[in-house]
């Protein structure tokens, strides 16, 4: 059971694992502790062993101040590191002195307004809601932490009110800062670009400001919402690691600054690049929610911990914990080159296969034969499907498929009829080009109108055809971000006010139609966050389908996301992003890490290769339970060695799906053990594929011998099952 024990002014918030403690200084601010394993008790001078000087010197108004390791630091009072609310009052000043003012224990987790937020249902998870305000300011912050009882996680957020007369303008708000003890960190960010998003990468903290950020729009490709910290001696399966996760699909920032005693404050948030809200007396503004993660068994460790709240605290809906189809989708084998004769060919073809889901892709609306036109006319083109929507999901369904459907409907063409009807509804600044990105401009989401716009005509065809299934595109970053609708005072709020109408479209769409199963994407993956995650329970991990590459994409999204979120699909080889040739058992074998799928007319292949397809979807239909929600360990990293491998293990630990492929074949090798994880050791499994049996404790420590075929991209699968 997750617990919140209060005591004189010390807030210990833990579960049966770990400890998160910070306690009041005599004159009310927040100072933090401690973070880390459980403690069963606490000497109160814990934390003041540290300290130079008595506790009485860290203080408001000395300049001792940012030697105290705080909670939510603020400028203007002593503290001279980056502020966690930074704002400008009516009278111009912007120092900020928050004093505690009182706090509450609430069972479970509650909502936050607006925004997407990890929620609990078992009613084991404990929040404190503590208060500080600034007497002068008559601004009141209200900071939220929530310990959940099954994952070793802290989930924080802060709202400010305005309780004063006047207005005042936040120039910056975190959603959590933490000042750690030390600087002796790594950290580890996953950056990358389109078509190779979520590259881990991992460097010492050093002096000054480190981190990431978007400015885009979209919480991006470049860099994810997340960072890491980890010893030098961290690994897969060792050592302590802090993750900082952001639940939020638009501009964000991740960062530590490592200050004069070596010390690290790390803090995360909305981005304050082109970022100012203005808070008229009485308003409120929430910020987006954090969720720190924490382990000592390393990186796999953290990770569990992410996938536990994915799985049992983000993802809502009948598809939470349902099997999600295997599905074909047709965008790689046509483009925008199809009619529904050759739609059904594919989808013939497909359920030959076994394949159990189509989805139809771009360029079925308008007059969309390129990406040239039509983004906003969501009305079906009859000169290529002559029967609807509604025929050609009749059709795919008399196959015995289900049926999907694409949609990128935060986009407007040029050339179409919304965009000259309404020349305003997009993203711009006054007397500024309107930059086209992919030929298309943003939908200014920050108006209701035009949320009511986007909502009623998906709704719209989604009444109209039998869709099972929803692919939520969104394809290019936004700027310059202005809106035709907000005063001047105003604008550089349109980018959060974008995000909290998209929230709200969502919201409406998701629990008007409960049956639809929506995935998120966004050129791929530049908007794979946990944001996207609260309305849609999958998200496509890349437009690169590579299966050399994927290894890489798929495991660094792991460190966050388990594989029930992680759109992967077999596709054509040579690859259309890469020109990579890899054999279709790999391709199999990495799209099996992730919800499965095909992107290619499986007319393509030849009928030993038909077969073979064949035999792997029934493979997959045997062991989808264990594949998609089993406990995942990364096994050997492709970031760091030739090969990559991971594993899945079913919670009753008894069955496994081990995979490790090898990017480049060298002559004269001695083979590779890899060294399993997640088994019982005192079990005997069955290897399926080595018809052999051993010990989950031999399968740990002595491991599995990697006998590749001579050969670039060659792959091993082994299936274990207890005897
Ligand atoms: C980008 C997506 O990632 C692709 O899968 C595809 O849907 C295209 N957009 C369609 O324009």
């Amino acid at each position: 059971m997750a617990e919140i024990i209060v005591q004189d002014k010390l807030f210990h918030l833990r579960n049966a694992r770990m400890s998160y403690i910070f306690r009041l200084t005599g004159d009310g601010l927040p100072a933090h502790v401690y973070w880390g394993a459980r403690l069963e008790t606490l000497q109160s001078p814990l934390d003041r062993l540290y300290f130079e000087s008595r506790e009485e010197d860290y203080c408001h108004n000395t300049m001792e101040l940012e030697k105290l390791p705080q909670e939510y630091p603020t400028y203007g009072h002593g503290d001279l590191g980056r502020g966690a609310v930074e704002l400008t009052a009516a009278d111009g000043s912007t120092a900020v002195d928050l004093v505690y003012t009182g706090h509450r224990v609430i069972e479970g987790k509650p909502a936050l307004t607006g925004l997407p937020a990890s929620f609990d249902q078992s009613g084991k998870a404990r929040t404190l809601e503590i208060s500080f305000a600034d007497a002068l300011l008559g601004v009141k912050v209200i900071l939220l932490y929530t310990v959940f009882d099954d994952c070793d996680i802290i989930a924080r957020s802060a709202k400010i009110v305005n309780e004063s007369g006047s207005p005042i303008t936040l120039d910056r708000v975190m959603s959590a800062s933490v000042d750690l003890y030390d600087a002796e960190w790594e950290l580890i960010t996953l950056s990358g670009a389109w078509a190779r998003e979520r590259m881990i990468d991992r460097r010492p903290l050093a002096p000054g400001f480190q981190g990431v950020d978007s400015a885009r729009g979209d919480s991006s490709a470049q860099n994810n919402p997340f960072m890491a910290l980890v010893r030098r001696t961290t690994d897969e399966c060792h050592g302590e690691a802090l993750g900082f996760a952001l639940m939020y699909s638009g501009n964000h920032t991740e960062l530590v600054q490592v200050a004069l005693n070596r010390t690290a404050r790390c803090q995360l948030g909305l981005n304050d690049a082109h970022f100012r809200w203005l808070l008229e007396p009485g308003e409120t503004f929430q910020a987006p929610e954090a969720l720190l993660a924490w382990s000592e068994n390393g990186l796999n460790g953290m990770s569990a911990q992410y996938h536990r709240l994915v799985k049992e605290h983000v993802v809502r809906g009948k598809f939470a914990h349902a099997q999600r189809p295997f599905l074909l989708n047709n965008w790689e084998a046509t483009v925008f080159d199809f009619d529904e004769e050759k739609i059904l060919n594919i989808a013939r073809r497909g359920k030959e296969a076994g394949l159990e889901m189509f989805v139809l892709d771009d360029g079925w609306f308008g007059h969309r034969n390129d990406d040239h036109s039509s983004l906003g006319d969501w009305q079906v083109n009859l000169k290529k499907l002559p029967h609807g929507m509604d025929g050609l999901a009749d059709r795919i369904h008399a196959l015995g498929m289900k049926f999907g459907l694409w949609f990128e409907p935060e986009m407007v063409s040029p050339d179409s009829d919304l965009y000259r009807a309404h020349p305003d509804w997009c993203l711009h600044q006054p007397g500024r080009a309107r930059t086209e990105q992919r030929f298309q401009l943003t939908l200014d989401m920050s108006r209701p109108d035009v949320c009511e716009y986007v909502e009623n005509a998906v709704a719209a065809i989604l009444d109209t055809a039998a869709i099972d299934y929803v692919k939520w595109d969104m394809n290019r970053d936004m700027s310059p971000v202005g809106s035709a609708l907000l005063p001047p005072e105003r604008q550089a709020e349109t980018a959060h006010r974008y995000m909290l109408g998209l929230y709200s479209v969502l919201e409406h769409l998701t629990a008007r139609f409960p049956d639809v199963l929506f995935e998120s994407c966004a050129s791929g993956g530049n908007r794979f966050d946990l944001g996207m995650m609260y309305y849609m329970p999958q998200a496509w991990c890349s437009d690169n389908t590579d299966a050399g590459y994927r290894v890489l994409i798929q495991y660094g999204t792991s460190l966050v996301f388990p594989q029930s979120t992680m759109g992967a699909h077999v596709s054509h080889a040579p690859n259309w992003q890469t020109g990579r040739m890899s054999p279709l058992k790999t391709r199999v074998n990495v799209a099996m890490w992730g919800t499965f799928g095909y992107e290619m007319d499986l007319k393509e292949l030849n009928e030993q290769q038909f077969a073979e397809t064949q035999a792997d979807i029934a493979y997959m239909k045997a062991h989808r339970d264990l594949l998609l929600y089993g406990d995942s360990y990364r096994l050997k990293s492709p970031f760091e060695g030739d090969t990559a491998a991971w594993m899945v293990v079913s919670p009753d630990q008894n069955g496994a799906v081990v995979t490790a492929v090898r990017m480049s074949s060298h002559p004269n090798e001695r083979r590779e053990r890899l060294r399993l994880n997640g088994l019982a050791p005192e079990k005997l499994y069955h290897i399926e594929e080595l018809d052999t049996d051993l010990t989950g404790q031999e399968l740990m420590h002595f491991g599995l011998p990697l006998a590749f075929e001579p050969g670039d991209y060659r792959s091993l699968r082994f299936t274990l099952e207890t005897k």
